[in-house]
């Protein structure tokens, strides 16, 4: 098996057995997308067959492969049935015979559509499909199918976890943008057609005049694979770049000043898909600088884009992250709806809102945002993240694609029809002209993009959904895994398993009951750390208190959250009889000893899914284990040392929160695991010579809220075995900082057994949830009265820390 990279992602076109294809490819029409075309076709085959194509532009005497627009494929096999029409980007795939010649027709209404039907068809091929039968049209649900990409200009990602920008650096675009260009033909083979690339928090100076001809090379790398570069823009732009002494939108200087802007980024790249704003959020400035609305804001630039064709995307994320959280009537959950819903209608058309998923931010589990059934004349985009802030960050496997396929089937009821999400924000359900999907991707220079090899599946499952949404989970991921890791039978079988469970699992060690996940909420948004949402303005506050938990979003008692949905949905969710359990806690605040519909209680509940959740996660390394020579060696390891890391981090996760829920609630698990850890020897209670006792923050993840730290060149932590002799699996939960990488050795008797360093990319350079970290080694042999000792050597800022060795027998 050859090594991978991951670089290819699903366009491997890796040899397949049995395919025939025609000798001759014929494209009628030249551009330069039509040429993408022509060579993507040479390329699969040519990968896939072994074999050369013969080029053509002319309809040959045999058998062929034939790619054109419409009018193009007409003019060269008049005798072939094809449609009258077909909609932007759609095409048509078919075998037909004409004259005694077999051809495979790969026609669009554009050349856009026809590369889309190129890649499609390669697909086929790879998928072992019968092309001989082909008779299909497919067309996108949806105008906007975008990625938004949250780089600096200095090269680093917001929220990015797979290095640094294939855009930027130091300022500037990269001169080398070969990988961008990749990325580009990556996203057209999934049909996504449009790319921001810049943080939505956005530079002024991405729209200077001096770093437009860096725009134009952007706009140049994409172009071959129909991908419109869009950018994000900072309001107060006017001012600060064009020097006016006003940003305030309903000004004529200002909206001249848009025109201007306009007019001269189209000269220099004409096919700019528009532009992004983020306004009167998280510092942000906006309209409210001038008393002015959303809509002013938007349509003051929509209308210097719109000669253009362009479009302006505004944020629906707009809040107000100073909240006092001590007036529980006061709810973040609120603010889309509060902000946009009187504004419908007066969006231009050309203008859409974007607007998350969900009415928090990203969360493991939110219920859909009331905005989105509230605008019924405005366009929408639906906000997803490829990038996994909130799940896990490329560390932790967590396939989303089961979690948007909710949301995209719920029926709103915004109308007196069924109204799904995915018919509203694609622009049907209220006959929009334009609406879509955007997912905030963050892809980076790690080679295969994402940093985790399975997390590449979020990435191709969001452009398959959005053309078409009712395509199942099962399905795509049923092919990402073929089209990725190739089609044996246990290797389909086994990873497509373990992505469809991922985000269940995930969501039972990390969020329970719709409570959010109980993250770090004003750091890193990555490990566990349940009180950071509280006493604080961001609003992402989940209410535990010693006697219940919950945001009481009702209408009857708490913040009126629930009447922001149309009765059907607000009477689901306001009465506890019907609120389903996985959404409890974001509707209401319940006692711990409140009964579920399944009969448990609020707490055992939460003890239960995370204990259950962790353990699953212990067993994705050995389920991938099963793949060992079946899929190459460089994406077996890679994989199963995030899996194996997830598996440690999960027991992290699951302790905190059921150590931090016991503390506060005074309930004790009935099952009697909290806080009793069979084989767990806590480092501080060992012998110690150099270590000294140190107080963990936030207590709940350390175990006993201890951890020891070596303040000197080596430090040393012993024990003796006591227990009865066999074999044990020993794992030592260490703390892998970001500012030093320290050297551990586990020895038994003076025999090393592992020796590793903390070297880990990990969000924080103190001991916490998120640095928390497990090493195990399996199947050691011991007996009573072995020396088990950890030796600690500190490098930089990392101080070598322990916090725990635990002895399971082995397999266990
Ligand atoms: C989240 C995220 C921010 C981001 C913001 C947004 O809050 O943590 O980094 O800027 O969303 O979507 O604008």
């Amino acid at each position: 098996m050859n090594a991978e990279t991951g670089y290819d992602a699903w366009l491997r076109y890796v040899p397949v057995h049995g395919a025939t294809l025609p000798p001759t490819l014929v494209t009628l029409d030249d551009s330069v997308l039509m040429r993408s075309a022509r060579e993507e076709m040479s390329r699969g085959v040519l990968g896939m067959l072994r074999k050369s194509l013969r080029a053509e532009t002319t309809m040959p005497n045999g058998d062929c492969i034939l790619l054109g627009t419409l009018p193009a494929v007409r003019r060269a096999v008049p005798d072939v049935e094809l449609p009258e029409t077909l909609g932007e980007d759609a095409y048509v795939l078919k075998a037909v015979r004409i004259g005694g010649r077999s051809v495979l027709l790969v026609v669009s209404s554009n050349d856009r559509g026809v590369l889309y039907g190129t890649f499609a068809l390669l697909r086929k091929v790879a998928l072992g499909e019968d092309l001989q039968r082909m008779d299909e049209t497919h067309t996108p649900l949806a105008p906007i199918r975008w990625t938004n990409e949250w780089d600096n200009l200095d090269g680093s990602i917001e929220r990015g976890y797979a290095g640094r920008s294939i855009f930027f650096e130091g300022g500037n675009v990269l001169a080398d943008l070969r990988r961008a260009g990749d990325y580009a033909r990556l996203l057209a083979s999934i049909g996504i057609d449009g790319c921001t690339v810049n943080n939505v928090n956005a530079n002024v100076r991405v729209i200077t005049p001096e770093f437009l001809p860096q725009l134009v090379r952007l706009a140049d790398a994409f172009r071959p694979w129909g991908v419109h570069l869009s950018i994000a823009v900072d309001f107060s732009s006017p001012k600060l770049v064009g020097h006016l002494d006003t940003f305030d939108p309903l000004d004529p200087k200002v909206a001249e000043w848009w025109k201007q802007k306009a007019d001269e980024i189209y000269r220099a790249i004409p096919d700019l898909g528009g532009f992004l704003l983020k306004a009167d959020s998280e510092g942000r400035v906006g309209p409210s600088t001038y008393g002015r609305t959303h809509a002013d804001a938007a349509n003051v630039i929509a209308r210097a884009l719109k000669p253009h064709g362009g479009v302006l995307v505004y944020r629906g994320f707009v809040y107000d992250h100073h909240m006092d959280w001590r007036n529980l009537k006061n709810d973040r959950a609120r603010a889309a709806y509060d902000n946009f819903a009187r504004l419908d209608g007066q969006f231009d058309d050309n203008a859409l809102v974007q607007i998350k998923y969900g009415p928090i931010d990203f969360q493991v589990r939110e219920p859909v945002s009331p905005l989105i059934g509230a605008l019924h004349a405005t366009n929408e985009t639906l906000e997803f993240q490829v990038t996994q802030e909130y799940t896990g960050q490329q560390r932790h496997l967590c396939f989303l694609l089961p979690m948007w396929k909710e949301i995209l089937d719920f029926d709103l009821h915004a109308a007196d029809r069924p109204t799904p999400v995915k018919e509203i924000v694609s622009g049907k359900a209220f006959h929009r002209p334009l609406g879509g999907f955007v997912a905030v991707t963050n892809v980076g220079r790690d080679p295969n993009w994402l940093g985790h090899d399975l997390a590449v599946a979020n990435l191709y499952a969001f452009g398959r959904i959005a053309w078409n949404a009712d395509l199942t989970a099962k399905q795509i991921i049923d092919e990402w895994t073929r089209l990725t890791f190739g089609s044996d039978p246990h290797v389909v079988d086994a990873i497509t398993k373990m992505q469809l469970e991922s985000w269940r699992v995930y969501e039972e060690y990390t969020g329970p009951l719709g409570a959010g996940g109980l993250t770090d909420i004003i750091g890193a948004h990555y490990g566990p750390g349940i009180e950071s949402s509280e006493r604080n303005g961001w609003g992402q506050w989940h209410r535990a208190d010693e006697k219940g938990v919950g945001m009481d979003r009702t209408v009857a008692t708490g913040t009126g959250f629930i009447g922001q949905y149309t009765p059907p949905v607000a009477s689901l969710y306001e009465s506890l009889a019907t609120c389903p359990d996985n959404l409890l806690l974001f509707m209401h605040h319940v006692p711990y000893t409140y009964a579920l519909h399944s009969g448990k209680t609020v707490i055992q509940h939460i003890y239960d899914s995370h204990y259950d959740g962790a353990e699953e996660a212990q067993r994705f390394p050995r389920r991938w284990q099963t793949l060992r020579g079946k899929i190459d060696e460089e994406r077996y390891q890679a994989v199963l040392g995030r899996l194996e890391y997830q598996a440690g981090h999960a027991i992290v996760w699951r302790d905190a929160v059921c150590n931090w829920f016991e503390k506060a609630s005074h309930i004790q698990d009935a099952q009697g695991r909290v806080g009793h850890h069979p084989g767990r020897i806590e480092a501080e209670s060992m012998s110690l010579d150099g270590y000294t006792v140190t107080g963990v923050q936030p207590w709940e993840t350390a175990s006993g809220g201890k951890a020891v730290t070596c303040q000197a060149a080596q430090c040393t932590s012993v024990m003796r075995f006591n227990e009865q002799g066999g074999r044990y699996d020993m794992s030592v939960e260490y703390f892998d900082q970001n500012n030093g990488a320290a050297h551990y050795d586990l020895s038994v008797g003076g025999k090393v057994l592992g020796r590793w360093t903390a070297d880990r990319a990990l969000p924080t350079n103190k001991l916490d949830g998120h640095s928390s970290t497990r090493y195990t080694v399996t199947g050691v042999k011991l007996a009573p009265g072995d020396e088990i000792r950890i030796t600690g050597r500190p490098q930089g800022g990392e101080l070598a820390s322990l916090d725990y060795l635990e002895l399971q027998p082995a397999g266990k």
